[in-house]
């Protein structure tokens, strides 16, 4: 392990995020959830890595070093949730509702790392007219740090899904990151990504059946000698009827006026595009469904759209396997940022 840059990674779930930094060669110290079930998942993928179940509203970076014995890191990682920001004039109020990115900060002030690399949601750096965005900047600009930020599209980097999250980059010694530009020509579909997998459950483990069907699948299955969380989901007939009226790509226009309106909100009835990389996949709100079967995709089909490689194994009840997946930050995405943060340190 030793001259691979060191990372923490804070609010990790399953670790989506550090799993790409692993993966571009960083050794990944530490993963921080106060969720036990993606804790779990998270120990199992990052083996060298301690996991701790932790809130962060409580704990502080003081209290997790002594706890873990980590002095030093190089890159500290992750993605705060922010359920929003009250705003007064040009700054965010400090209040209970910003205490989880304020928590980020604290990390990245007491560990002082080269690179820091805070994700989130595509409308962070609009809220409040650009006032959030600007705070978040000036936050770390205090640190010493010179931070961009953009928001980036997951299919133009390889993924399979076209997913938009933000990230702030905040370097040391006046040298701007500098985003790197999209990675791939041809984006890639989902059909791509899944066509291998069956209609049908399987026993987790069990060997393929067929060879990988595209480059993608090549590539995701990499050394993975078996399926894991291909367990389908068993929807009532009257599911099961309505959704097989609507075609590969399409959605509840395409239901005669009476069913159009079975279900109350505007994304149900949708069926994946074979042809497009899939829209954002969810925590398994089961609204959409599989481009050719008529169910939803499985806890691994969505992994493949988030370019979880096969051999990541995804613990837990599968309300929870969907949840830590539909939360994650692409592996894929994210690896293309850790080598391009590599050049920073
Ligand atoms: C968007 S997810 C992170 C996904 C992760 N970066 C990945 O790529 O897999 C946000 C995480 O913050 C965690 N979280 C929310 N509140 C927390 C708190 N008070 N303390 C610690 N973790 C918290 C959630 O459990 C969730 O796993």
């Amino acid at each position: 392990m030793k001259n691979k840059p060191t990372v923490i990674d804070l609010f990790c779930g399953c670790g989506g995020l550090s799993y790409g930094f692993i993966e571009a060669g960083y050794d990944v110290l530490l993963g921080i959830d106060h969720w036990k079930d993606a804790i779990v998942t998270f120990k199992n993928t990052h083996r060298n890595a301690k996991g701790i179940v932790a809130d962060l509203f409580k704990e502080s970076p003081e209290e997790i070093s002594k706890q873990t014995g980590i002095k030093n890191v190089d890159v500290i990682i992750g993605g705060p949730p922010c359920q929003g920001f009250s705003i007064a004039g040009k700054r965010i109020i400090d209040d209970e509702r910003n205490q989880l990115y304020k928590s980020f900060v604290n990390f990245v002030d007491y560990y002082q790392p080269k690179v820091f690399l805070m994700e989130n949601v595509p409308n962070i750096v609009s809220m409040g007219k650009g006032v959030v965005r600007d705070n978040i900047i000036e936050d770390f600009e205090q640190l010493g740090y010179t931070v961009v930020y953009k928001v980036l599209l997951a299919s133009e980097y390889g993924v399979p899904q076209n997913r938009r999250r933000a990230f702030f980059v905040g370097t040391k010694k006046n040298k701007e990151f500098i985003f790197p530009k999209p990675t791939n020509e041809n984006q890639v579909n989902t059909k791509d990504a899944i066509s291998d997998l069956p209609e049908k459950s399987l026993v987790d483990g069990i060997n393929y059946k067929t060879g990988p069907k595209s480059e993608y699948q090549k590539l995701i299955r990499g050394n993975s000698n078996g399926i894991y969380n291909h367990e389908i989901t068993n929807h009532s007939e009257q599911t099961t009827s309505i959704i097989s009226l609507v075609p590969d790509g399409g959605n509840y226009k395409d239901l005669p006026d009476e069913l159009r309106k079975t279900r109350n909100v505007n994304i149900a009835w949708t069926r994946l595009n074979s042809k497009k990389p899939s829209f954002t996949i969810d925590t398994g709100h089961r609204h959409h469904f599989h481009y050719k079967y008529n169910r939803v995709p499985t806890v691994r089909e969505s992994a493949r759209i988030q370019s979880f490689p096969d051999t990541f194994i995804f613990l837990g009840s599968k309300t929870s396997q969907y949840k830590q997946v539909g939360n994650a930050v692409p592996p894929i995405l994210a690896n293309v940022l850790a080598k391009e943060i590599k050049k920073y340190l």
